[in-house]
């Protein structure tokens, strides 16, 4: 991106996340280089920053010198530091080695250390200081996921006049699991700071209330509202609402992409080196234990020990990007995964014909967009997804209406897209099955479903999603509101 160092101003609307949309990447002795950030969270609000020409507080990715605020250019972003500790504690700590597998059903054990803890407090309260910081009289503020749950309570303290939302982009558990975090009542509290809380299904804005019941923070009432908002909270002198907002996709600018030249030829360059008539089919993931990356490896490897397929006829190709590396369940899914690669390759490839394709890289989204196009079906089989945008990419990458989509009951976007192939990734026997129906759908009725999908899509897009957060956001409290 084009950077434009300014001095600070005061902003009307403003979206505090963990991350930055870009971040700076080290290149060997050269300067690093701002490169996009991964990740749903930035490829959802990204497009709407833009749209309303709001600001930007997060992390710029370095435990280095920051950056001051700059322009990139119609984006104002304000990186917020995070020394080398921090982002062992905070970040790869309690962001990603407590909340994260704990929101996700625990399919990964859960650390509680009281450290990485204090380093969470720290970090949330520098986010909160920063933020108040710019933020205009009476703003919006639109603060984002588990990484930051407790700056809504902080941001308050510091900023009374502004207007607070918070949505969460990750599932929120069940009681009986979050009440497992030694620190549940802060956190708790730390959210009952905003004015609105978002969760991406009506069952983790229940979860939330229930949670609140059980914790004795304030008088939850549920329903009576009309939806989205499904509950609230009474506090001393004011209330704080909860509601389900499923997160989305900049839909029209994706399918502006899918019909680009550029994409178009380079999914057919795709297919053709692939081996013309093989059917494809892919996945695209963060490397994430969450994704089910190995429970479809391993359905994959059972079709062709069965037979079913054969890598004369079938490949899967599966896009990796990098992720949390050094977190010790993330180094383990990385081997794990590998291994499988390795294994299926060396039992059932040839010399110039391996079944898997494993690149463990971010694409950029021309090669993304034509990765969809030139699949004939899209693997998206996690265990646990707050929503999973790469379902809903894959569908607005399809105006052909070619492609099937297998999709995990598990992923929050299986609640809006029934359309779908749904199965239960943890049932290997059904996962296989339902990778062979897929490979077989029938023409008409594939073309049926796709275009179920894409009326959907098209309809709920990522500027839906924003336009029905703020406005729910606006209708209480105070504070201004973008249009
Ligand atoms: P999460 O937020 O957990 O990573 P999502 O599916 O909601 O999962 O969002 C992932 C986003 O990252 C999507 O916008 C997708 O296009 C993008 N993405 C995932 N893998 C890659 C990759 N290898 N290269 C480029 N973009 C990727
Ligand atoms: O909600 C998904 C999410 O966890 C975002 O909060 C995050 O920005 C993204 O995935 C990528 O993860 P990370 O920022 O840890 O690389």
């Amino acid at each position: 991106p084009r950077v434009r160092h300014t001095a600070d101003q005061e902003t009307e609307f403003l979206v505090v996340a963990n991350r930055l949309p870009v971040h700076l990447e080290a290149h060997g002795t050269a300067e690093p280089r701002w490169q996009r950030s991964p990740g749903g969270l930035v490829s959802a609000l990204e497009p709407i920053l833009r749209a309303r020409r709001g600001a930007w507080v997060g992390w710029a990715g370095t435990t280095g010198d920051t950056p001051v605020a700059f322009h990139d250019p119609d984006l104002r972003l304000h990186p917020v530091p995070l020394n080398e500790s921090e982002y062992r504690d905070y970040y790869e700590g309690f962001s990603n080695a407590t909340l994260w597998p704990l929101f996700h059903d625990a399919v990964a054990p859960p650390e509680f250390k009281q450290a990485w803890w204090q380093s969470y407090r720290q970090v949330n309260q520098r986010f909160a200081e920063h933020t108040a910081a710019v933020a205009a009289p009476g703003a919006t503020v639109w603060i984002q996921d588990y990484q930051l749950m407790l700056v809504p309570a902080l941001l308050r303290e510091r900023r009374p006049d502004v207007r607070i939302g918070f949505f969460l982009h990750i599932p929120f558990p069940p009681p009986e699991l979050f009440l497992q975090l030694p620190w549940r009542t802060e956190v708790v509290d730390g959210l009952l700071g905003a004015d609105l809380v978002g969760f991406q299904l009506p069952g983790g804005a229940r979860n939330f209330l229930q949670l609140v019941r059980r914790l004795h923070r304030g008088e939850s009432v549920a329903g009576g509202q009309p939806t989205p908002v499904l509950g609230t909270v009474r506090l001393p002198g004011r209330t704080v609402r909860a509601g389900a907002f499923p997160i989305s996709i900049d839909t029209a600018g994706l399918e502006a992409l899918a019909h680009s030249e550029a994409v178009r030829e380079r999914a057919q360059r795709i297919r053709h080196r692939l081996g013309g008539s093989r059917k494809i089919m892919l996945g695209v993931d963060r490397l994430d234990y969450t994704k089910g990356i190995d429970q479809r490896l391993r359905a994959f490897e059972g079709l062709l020990a069965k037979n079913r397929i054969t890598a004369q006829d079938t490949v899967l190709v599966q896009i990796a990007t990098p992720s949390r590396e050094r977190v010790e369940h993330y180094r383990r899914q990385r081997a794990r995964v590998e291994a499988q690669v390795g294994r299926i390759n060396g039992t059932f490839g040839q010399v110039g014909r391996v079944p898997v394709h494993y690149l463990h890289t971010t694409v950029d989204r021309t090669e993304l967009a034509a990765l969809y196009q030139a699949a004939d079906v899209m693997l998206v089989t996690p265990l646990r997804d707050g929503m999973n945008l790469v379902a809903k990419e894959f569908v607005a990458a399809r105006p052909d209406l070619g492609g099937a989509l297998v999709l995990s009951e598990f992923a929050g976007a299986a609640h809006e897209l029934p359309q779908a192939l749904l199965v239960n990734p943890h049932h290997l026997s059904e996962l296989e099955d339902t990778m062979a129906a897929a490979l077989d759908l029938e023409e008409r009725e594939r073309r049926h479903r796709m275009r179920e999908l894409r009326r959907h899509v098209r309809e709920r897009d990522v500027h839906h999603w924003a336009r029905s957060f703020l406005s729910a956001l606006s209708e209480g409290g105070h504070g201004a509101v973008p249009g």
